[in-house]
C-alpha cells in the first residue's frame, strides 16, 4: 500500500487573472504538507500563469485532444498543456461526458495521448441517480472503468476519480459505506485488468460535495486515496481544510 494522498482541485469554467493570487494561497498550503500531492485543475488561460506561482502544488488541465495536432478549432492538444505548464489532466469528467458526448472510448485515447506528452492522468467515472437507485451502480461503474482504462494503465501516471453524478455539486454524497465499497470494487475491477501489485498502488480518489467538513471522514476509508474537489477548492480558505483532512 503506501499510496500518497492526492487532492486535486477541479476549478471547472472558473477563474480570471484576478484569481491567481488565490492559487498562490494554495500552493502555500500545499507547500506545508508535503506528504500530499495537491494539485490545482485550472482553465487552460491559467495555466501559464499559475505554474509561475503554484508553491507546492502542481498545475492541471480539464482536458485535452486525443491527437497531438491538426485541424481541431478551439481544441488543445497535450503537448500544449505539457509546454504551458501543466503536469496533470483530467479526462472522462462526467461534465464532458454529458456535455461533449465523449465516449469511454474518446477517454481511454486521451489518457493515452497525455501520457505521450508526458502529463499524469486522473480519469474520472461515476453513475447517475437513476443507476445508483436501481442498484446496480457497482456494476455499471466498473464496467465504465475497464471500458475508459488505457493500454499501459500505471500507477505511476494514472490515478482514477469516482465521482456519482447526482453528488456533484449538490451537497449530497453517499453514505460511507457505499463510498467504501465502491472503492473496493473499483480496485478489484483495476486488479483483474492489471494485476492486483499495479491495481494496489493506483489512487482512487472520490469526488463529489467533499469538502472541509466531511474529507476526514471520507479520506479515512481504505481505498480512498484522496479527493477530486470542486467548489470548495475554489479558495484558500475552503481548500486548506480538505487538504488538511488528507494529512
Ligand atoms: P463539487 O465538489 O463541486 O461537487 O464538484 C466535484 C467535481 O465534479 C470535481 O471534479
Amino acid at each position: 500500500m503506501g499510496r500518497r494522498k492526492l487532492v486535486a482541485g477541479n476549478w471547472k469554467m472558473n477563474g480570471m487573472k484576478s484569481h491567481l493570487a488565490e492559487i498562490e494561497a494554495i500552493g502555500r498550503i500545499a507547500a506545508e504538507r508535503p506528504g500530499v500531492e495537491v494539485g490545482i485543475f485550472l482553465p487552460a488561460t491559467l495555466i501559464m500563469a499559475a505554474a509561475e506561482g503554484k508553491g507546492g502544488a502542481f498545475i492541471g488541465a480539464q482536458d485535452c485532444h486525443m491527437n497531438v495536432n491538426g485541424a481541431h478549432t478551439g481544441c488543445l492538444s497535450a503537448d500544449m498543456l505539457a509546454e504551458a505548464g501543466a503536469e496533470y489532466v483530467i479526462v472522462g469528467h462526467s461534465e464532458r461526458r454529458e456535455d461533449q458526448g465523449e465516449s469511454n472510448a474518446d477517454v481511454a485515447a486521451k489518457a493515452l495521448a497525455a501520457r505521450t506528452a508526458g502529463l499524469k492522468v486522473i480519469l474520472c467515472v461515476g453513475e447517475s441517480l437513476d443507476v445508483r437507485d436501481a442498484g446496480n451502480a457497482e456494476a455499471v461503474v466498473c464496467e465504465q472503468l475497464l471500458a475508459s482504462l488505457p493500454e499501459g494503465a500505471a500507477a505511476d501516471w494514472l490515478a482514477i476519480a469516482y465521482e456519482p453524478i447526482w453528488a456533484i455539486g449538490t451537497g449530497r454524497i453517499p453514505t460511507m459505506d457505499a463510498v467504501a465499497s465502491m472503492h473496493a470494487a473499483l480496485r478489484a475491477a483495476l486488479a483483474s485488468r492489471i494485476g492486483a501489485q499495479e491495481s494496489d498502488a493506483m489512487r482512487i480518489l472520490y469526488g463529489g460535495s467533499m469538502n472541509g467538513d466531511n474529507a476526514a471522514e471520507l479520506m479515512a476509508i481504505p481505498d480512498v486515496d484522496g479527493g477530486l474537489v470542486g467548489g470548495a477548492s475554489l479558495t484558500a480558505a475552503k481548500f486548506g481544510p480538505v487538504i488538511a483532512a488528507a494529512g
